[in-house]
């Protein structure tokens, strides 16, 4: 499937599909002319996946392999990226290719969006997680030591191209974390989304929740590609689940904190007489059908960390509620009312 999002910068594809990734330099246009690429991925994929990507590409295509894991999205390594980019030629028409899940689609987002002040830059998303979420809609960033994502652009990618293939060797608690993405997207929408997520997801299945969510987030972020109103509403379970994340000293992955967050806002949007019991007993079931627990903290501990959020403006975080299975919220609330609303 081809879905075109309009972004600010230009109109960019997502092209879905099974035995992609030999065919991404043709799909994405990149290595046209005199250009040349540069793939970047991390040492898990790379054994997986490198290979058949860069015999897809003109010989002596440049590589670079970064250790798997959050703890490569820092400064320093985008850093030493853009030194070697530098120091092996990378020119202005050139493009990176970001061969793997999130992380390493937003550190190299990132350093494309710095390079000789922008180059071009190409998602092949490999995880759950990166092919319905991280890699369409521009946002890149590295973390620093006061946050995740604190530095960061939105520079949307010239292509994006998902092949489904490489989900087949996801190990399973990663695949549980893009699973607790898609139930966001599964409340957040209702329909089909909610009904495959209900069903259950699998191979007969993936891609067209892949296809559901790209278009979802396409919508959502042509209207507002800055986050400044209706994307934010890509957040549920994020302003409790990134408080969670950071209360298990990032011992919980991200997917599993925001399944955590999406139940604490669920229940108190039925305390609170938003949300319909009859739909807060099946978003309940279907967080409890792909194994997700109850957050294991108090409260108070968890609210703790919200007042560092990034996403606090005029001392008020924009909480996303739910008000039904595909009808969700943005109520601006400031710390003290959050806690009001969540005990
Ligand atoms: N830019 C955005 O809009 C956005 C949205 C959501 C999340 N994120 C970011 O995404 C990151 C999380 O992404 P993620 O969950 O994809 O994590 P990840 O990139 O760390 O990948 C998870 C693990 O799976 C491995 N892996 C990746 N693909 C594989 C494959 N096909 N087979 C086997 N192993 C594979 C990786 O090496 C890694 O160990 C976080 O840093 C988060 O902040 C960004
Ligand atoms: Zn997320």
């Amino acid at each position: 499937m081809r879905t075109v999002i309009n972004a600010s910068g230009g109109a960019y594809p997502v092209i879905t599909g099974h035995g992609l990734l030999k065919e991404l330099p043709a799909l994405a246009g990149v290595c046209r002319g005199n250009t040349k690429a540069a793939v970047f991925t991390d040492d898990n994929v790379a054994p997986l996946y490198l290979d058949t990507l860069l015999s897809a590409l003109p010989e002596g295509t440049l590589h670079y392999v970064v250790p798997h894991g959050e703890k490569s999205k820092n400064w320093a390594l985008a850093g030493e990226l853009l030194e070697k980019l530098a120091g092996d030629g990378f020119c202005r028409d050139d493009t990176v290719i970001a061969l793997g899940g999130g992380v390493v689609g937003d550190l190299a987002g990132f350093v494309a969006s710095v390079y000789m002040r922008g180059v071009p830059y190409v998602q092949a998303p490999t995880t759950l997680l990166a092919a319905i979420d991280s890699s369409v809609g521009g946002k890149t960033a590295v973390d620093l030591k006061a946050g995740k994502n604190l530095a960061g652009r939105i520079y949307p990618p010239r292509a994006v191209v998902c092949d489904l293939d490489t989900l087949s060797t996801l190990p399973k608690a990663e695949w549980k974390c893009g699973i607790g993405e898609a139930l966001k997207y599964a409340v957040l929408t209702g329909g089909e989304i909610f009904d495959i997520m209900e069903k259950g997801l699998d191979e007969s299945n993936t891609e067209r929740l892949v296809d559901l969510a790209v278009d979802y987030k396409r919508r959502i972020v042509e209207a507002d590609e800055n986050e400044g109103g209706i994307r934010r509403l890509l957040n549920l379970g994020h302003t409790v689940g990134h408080a969670i994340e950071a209360e298990s000293a990032m011992g919980f992955p991200h997917g599993v904190c925001v399944a955590m967050g999406i139940k604490v806002i669920a229940r108190a949007s039925v305390k609170a007489g938003f949300l319909p019991k009859e739909d807060y007993l099946r978003i309940s079931a279907l967080l409890q059908k792909y194994g997700f627990s109850d957050c294991p903290y108090s409260l108070a501990s968890v609210m703790e960390h919200t007042v560092h959020d990034k996403k606090i403006a005029d001392g008020k975080l924009n909480a996303v509620v739910i008000r039904g299975i595909g009808n969700c919220d943005i109520l601006p609330m400031t710390a003290d009312e959050l806690k009001g609303f969540l005990s």
